[in-house]
């Protein structure tokens, strides 16, 4: 089942916890985040009965790889049993998390026995001061290194490290990022600073274009570009000449990749958005809750994705526009 630019409907990203433990500024900033900030109420969020459900019909409809996110999916009591239902899903080929990595530790063993294949891990920098300013704050740095190092020996392979790169905030970190990580079967991702939600004050100075990191790395540790695994893939993939593992990029701003999007989200509270940037989605949760049938909730997801034409990123090239206004919060879609 293709959408309107012939992209298939193969991954669903599924964001089960609107909430964070951390208050990225880039993301939840605490000025907008804050103690009276109104998450979602428990109701108001799917329901793992209602999850797995929506998940085996996206499945029918074509989904082959799903990824928990949030929010931090880890605060959803008892995740490790959602992962359990979502991974006997037949013709699931993958099942992987995204997290902050702040209770991966104590989670990751349960969450491996439950079915889930892999992890990625949300980390900016090495460095003790600029991770207390990148995460809003916290001083959880050994705890995310603690729960790298769990998922790698519950063997959620490979581990990936997400990092986000600002310019003047971690961009000098990056090379040590890549430094600590090689040889260790981690794979960092440096990920350009986008225009997600609205909050979030992205302004074009602060991106750094990939490359610039690229050259940075290669000057150190000779690469070789890597193909890549398949259709849809967002990271462009290096290996070190040396052998000592593979690194990625994910270059939204300077290499857009929405011609090959094949990706559909799920919010928390069972909204259906065919784009990151999307500035509205297609309600679930009110006919699953009004009792509607496998068939008719099909209908709907077919009918958004064949409806489906986004391309957010691709229309938004450099040289940098201004970011378009109300667009959907990150830690609410999922990344
Ligand atoms: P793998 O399955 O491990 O390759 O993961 P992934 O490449 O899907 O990446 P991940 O979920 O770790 O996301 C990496 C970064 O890319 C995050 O900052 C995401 O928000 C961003 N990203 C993921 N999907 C999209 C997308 O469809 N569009 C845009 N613009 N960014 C995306
Ligand atoms: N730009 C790029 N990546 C972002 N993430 C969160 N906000 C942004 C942003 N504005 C990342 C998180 C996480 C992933 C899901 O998305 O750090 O690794
Ligand atoms: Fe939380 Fe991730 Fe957003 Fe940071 S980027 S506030 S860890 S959801
Ligand atoms: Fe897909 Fe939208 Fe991202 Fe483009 S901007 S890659 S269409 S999610």
């Amino acid at each position: 089942m293709d959408d309107r630019l012939q992209r298939p409907l193969t991954d669903l990203r599924i964001s089960v916890m609107d909430r964070c433990n951390f208050r990225c500024p880039y993301c939840m900033p605490r000025a907008t985040y804050g103690e009276h900030y109104r998450f979602l109420a428990a109701p108001e969020r799917l329901d793992f009965g209602e999850i797995a459900r929506l998940a085996r019909l996206f499945a029918h409809a074509g989904v082959r790889r799903m990824r928990l996110t949030g929010g931090e999916p880890l605060l959803r009591t008892g995740l490790p049993d959602l992962v359990g239902e979502l991974s006997s899903i037949d013709r699931i080929d993958d099942l992987a998390l995204t997290t902050n990595g702040v209770l991966l530790a104590q989670h990751a063993a349960e969450l491996a026995a439950q079915g889930l294949r892999r992890v990625t891990v949300s980390l900016d920098t090495l460095d003790p001061d600029t991770f207390r300013r990148m995460s809003g704050g916290f001083d959880g740095l050994a705890r995310v290194l603690d729960g790298i190092r769990a998922a790698q020996e519950a063997g959620l392979a490979p581990v990936k490290v997400n990092a986000v790169i600002q310019r003047g905030v971690n961009d000098a970190h990056a090379v040590e990022l890549a430094r600590h990580f090689r040889g260790s079967g981690v794979v960092v991702r440096y990920i350009e600073y986008m225009d997600v939600g609205n909050r979030n004050d992205w302004k074009p100075e602060l991106v750094v274009p990939s490359r610039e990191i690229r050259d940075a790395i290669a000057a150190r540790y000779p690469l070789r570009p890597l193909p890549g695994a398949h259709r849809g893939e967002v990271a462009r993939r290096y290996a070190y000449l040396d052998g000592a593992g593979e690194i990625g990029f994910v270059s939204s701003i300077s290499e857009p990749f929405c011609g090959d999007c094949t990706r559909a989200r799920l919010s928390s509270d069972g909204v259906f958005y065919t784009c990151l940037f999307a500035t509205g989605g297609l309600d679930l949760r009110t006919p699953l809750r009004a009792g509607a049938g496998d068939e008719e909730l099909l209908q709907l997801i077919r009918g958004a994705w064949r409806r489906r034409d986004d391309r957010y990123s691709e229309l938004r090239r450099m040289p940098l526009a201004e970011a378009a206004p109300r667009k959907i919060e990150m830690y609410y879609i999922g990344g």
